[in-house]
């Protein structure tokens, strides 16, 4: 503590403890309201509770630490998230869709343990939200962090903190010092629903349901926006097991409790497999009823020790399964089918159904994907048809229930022109798929071409959301994605239903975005084909725009995981005069980004794909590959035909077959290091 004068020690000692005592005491209600769902206090004696906190805090701003209550939402946007290296990697769960599926996945592991009597599993309900990691030294949460590819996360502490349900420091005694927790984040129904209804008013981008919802809302660079979102978390499990944590799964969900971190309310145990079938068709009927989605349950060996013994195969447990729950079926009627226009030209076939409720969620279309499917399933309009909803994936039609009178029933049939543009639609042999003809000159593409530039993951144009580029696009404000860099406010405020303010955002938006990379620049080109990892391929091979512009066919192929056909549309797309304009303007209007330095075909691995497998002796995976990485080496997963060399340490497994399958040139770590030294 600093030195005060003795008066104001006195005083500073006292606002200190008041300050401590707050924080417990909020903290307190937290567990009550968040973990217990049972709040002893009123939400308004606890908000006044927290005020004086904040005014204390401000008063005396020496005492503010990080996991004090009023310091949930206080970090600064970020320019991009750090990764993390998962200590223990991320695993993902086997999926079971029948009765006979669980029973075989119970006969396994009772024949893996040795085991005649029946097992005891823990129940829980399949959380449909975004899983997460977080970590707690001396019950202090310190960070947190996305699943990614489960070896390697997004660091997201400050956004994880905004989550109220998120305990920032453990409560009670006895958790370990280091405690590296597992869990879920998700978004309520309800939360969903009132998010959607707000973004709708905004003329912004809705999300399809509250699994994106959350994921999206967790991965926003300004922790104000996360803290905004109705988001909630449950955790499910530890990292990794310890001594000094419960024997049991369950044992574990309950000092969860105890630290203040809230687990699911649903979940039981169960003794042998015929009361985990009972668990799941209990918890399908009480599904539609619950306020946060669920898509099946998972069942867990309860036994610590058990789970141990089984392990895990490739990152998934042998102790866990997830049973999803079907995707749900209904009946309507087929009224019209309309084709739309996407990006590229094609046209899907939609249907327009009689509205029909499925998961709380009313359905009036579904795709129809392409012509070939129509056929194929008999489909016409007017027919009674069974629809499919299964979690994010667009609702499609199934089948046919009964086949009408022909009569009553009417074909469909290609349209021959565009139903936007009225350009020729065509359709290129063995291709499902037919197109309209128009480019950019066909509004539907444009629309799409520009909502595709704006996106999230593309240049990311905040608050440009699909209803204001339609409006754009039709008023003929905007003709091309440069001609977003030239609107001026009142054009903007004069759209309907877009206030001023809202106008001024999309303004600050369009400014922000023009600082970018060459991988987000080429993906939001909507090259056919060059998603966003090819477009970062793409960036990291040639550095320079210039250089793609002059690159043919054949050394576009040269890129890794570029073949022929995306290399034919990326020459087709740079050859284009009017692409090239619009690059122009684009460049005018003042897009830049940061220069490549290390133009990866300069080194000497460049080129080569590599694959590491089995344990090294002298250097641990992660430094083997970041000095490959350095050398332009490309580190792949698995072995194909494209692999260069296998670098093989101890105890290599099925990769290092592979590799002698297809006669790839295999090191042993003697001659990698070797390898490496000749390389430099
Ligand atoms: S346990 C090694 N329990 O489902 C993975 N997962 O593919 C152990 N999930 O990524 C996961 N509810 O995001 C577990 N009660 C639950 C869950 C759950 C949802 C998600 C989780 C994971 C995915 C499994």
């Amino acid at each position: 503590m600093p030195i005060f004068p003795d008066k104001k020690k006195k005083e500073v000692m006292h606002a200190h403890e008041q300050i401590e005592r707050l924080r417990e005491e909020i903290n307190e209600h937290n567990y009550h309201y968040h973990v217990l769902d049972n709040p002893i206090i009123s939400d308004a004696e606890y908000d006044q509770k927290l005020q004086l906190l904040k005014e204390l805090e401000k008063q005396f701003p020496l005492f503010v630490t990080s996991d004090s209550p009023t310091q949930r939402v206080g970090a600064n946007p970020l320019k991009e998230f750090q990764q993390v290296q998962h200590e223990i990697p991320m695993g993902s769960l086997d999926n079971a869709f029948t009765e006979n599926d669980i029973i075989a996945f119970d006969q396994r592991v009772r024949s893996r343990l040795n085991l005649q009597d029946e097992i005891v599993y823990m129940c829980e309900p399949k959380m449909d939200g975004v899983a997460v990691s977080i970590r707690y030294e001396k019950g202090r949460l310190i960070r947190a962090a996305t699943r990614g590819d489960g070896e390697t996360g997004e660091d997201i502490t400050q956004n994880i903190r905004t989550i109220k349900t998120v305990p920032l420091r453990l409560r009670g005694k006895g958790y370990p010092s280091i405690l590296e927790v597992r869990g879920e984040v998700y978004m309520s129904k309800k939360g969903f629903d009132l998010l959607n209804k707000k973004a709708e008013e905004k003329g912004e981008k809705i999300f399809i349901n509250p699994r994106n919802a959350a994921a999206g809302s967790v991965r926003q660079l300004d922790p104000k926006i996360t803290g905004s979102r109705p988001l909630s978390i449950c955790f499910y499990g530890v990292a990794s097991p310890s001594p000094d944590l419960p024997f049991t799964h369950s044992g574990i969900l309950t000092v969860f409790k105890k630290w203040g971190l809230p687990v699911n309310a649903y979940e039981q145990e169960a003794k042998g497999v015929a009361a985990c079938l009972a668990y799941y068709n209990a918890m399908k009927k009480k599904r539609n009823n619950l306020p946060y989605e669920i898509d099946g349950i998972v069942l867990k060996v309860n036994s610590i020790e058990n789970q141990t013994q089984l392990g895990f195969i490739s990152k998934r447990p042998r102790w866990a399964i997830a049973y999803k729950f079907p995707a749900e079926e209904v009946m309507t009627t087929i009224e019209a089918v309309e084709f739309q226009v996407g990006r590229t030209g094609a046209l899907t076939p939609v249907a327009r159904l009689r509205p029909v409720f499925v998961h709380g969620v009313t359905i009036s279309n579904a795709t129809l994907h392409n012509m070939d499917e129509i056929h194929r399933k008999k489909i016409h309009v007017g027919d009674k048809v069974i629809v499919r909803r299964a979690g994010d994936v667009i609702p499609e039609v199934v089948r046919v229930v009964a086949h009408e009178e022909p009569s009553s029933v009417k074909a469909i049939s290609l349209p021959l022109y565009c139903p936007v543009c009225h350009s020729k639609i065509e359709q290129v042999e063995d291709e499902a798929v037919a197109r309209c003809s128009g480019g950019l000159f066909c509004p539907a593409q444009r629309k799409e071409a520009i909502k595709h530039f704006s996106s999230r993951r593309a240049m990311d144009i905040e608050g440009l959301g699909d209803k204001i580029i339609d409006q754009l696009v039709d008023t003929a404000l905007v003709n091309s994605v440069a001609d977003l860099y030239s609107l001026q406010f009142e054009q903007l405020a004069n759209l309907e239903r877009l206030a001023e303010k809202s106008a001024q955002n999309i303004l600050d938006a369009l400014q922000k975005s023009k600082k970018t990379t060459l991988a987000r620049f080429l993906f939001s080109l909507g090259i056919r084909e060059v998603g966003e990892a090819t477009a970062k391929q793409l960036a990291n091979y040639f550095g320079e725009l210039s250089a793609l512009f002059s690159a043919t066919e054949e050394s576009l192929q040269k890129v890794p995981d570029i073949g022929p056909v995306v290399a034919g549309h990326i020459a087709a797309f740079f050859s284009e005069k009017h692409n090239r304009k619009i690059i122009d303007e684009l460049i005018a209007a003042g897009i830049y980004w940061p220069k490549i330095m290390v133009t990866s075909h300069n080194l000497p691995l460049s080129g080569k794909i590599i694959v590491l497998t089995g344990t090294l002796q002298r250097m641990s995976r992660e430094e083997a590959k970041e000095k490959l990485e350095n050398l332009g080496a490309k580190i792949a997963g698995s072995v194909s035909r494209k692999t260069n060399y296998v670098i093989a340490g101890e105890d290599a497994g099925s990769k290092l077959e592979k590799a002698k399958e297809l006669g790839i040139e295999i090191l042993n770590e003697e001659q990698f290091l070797k390898f490496l030294t000749s390389a430099t």
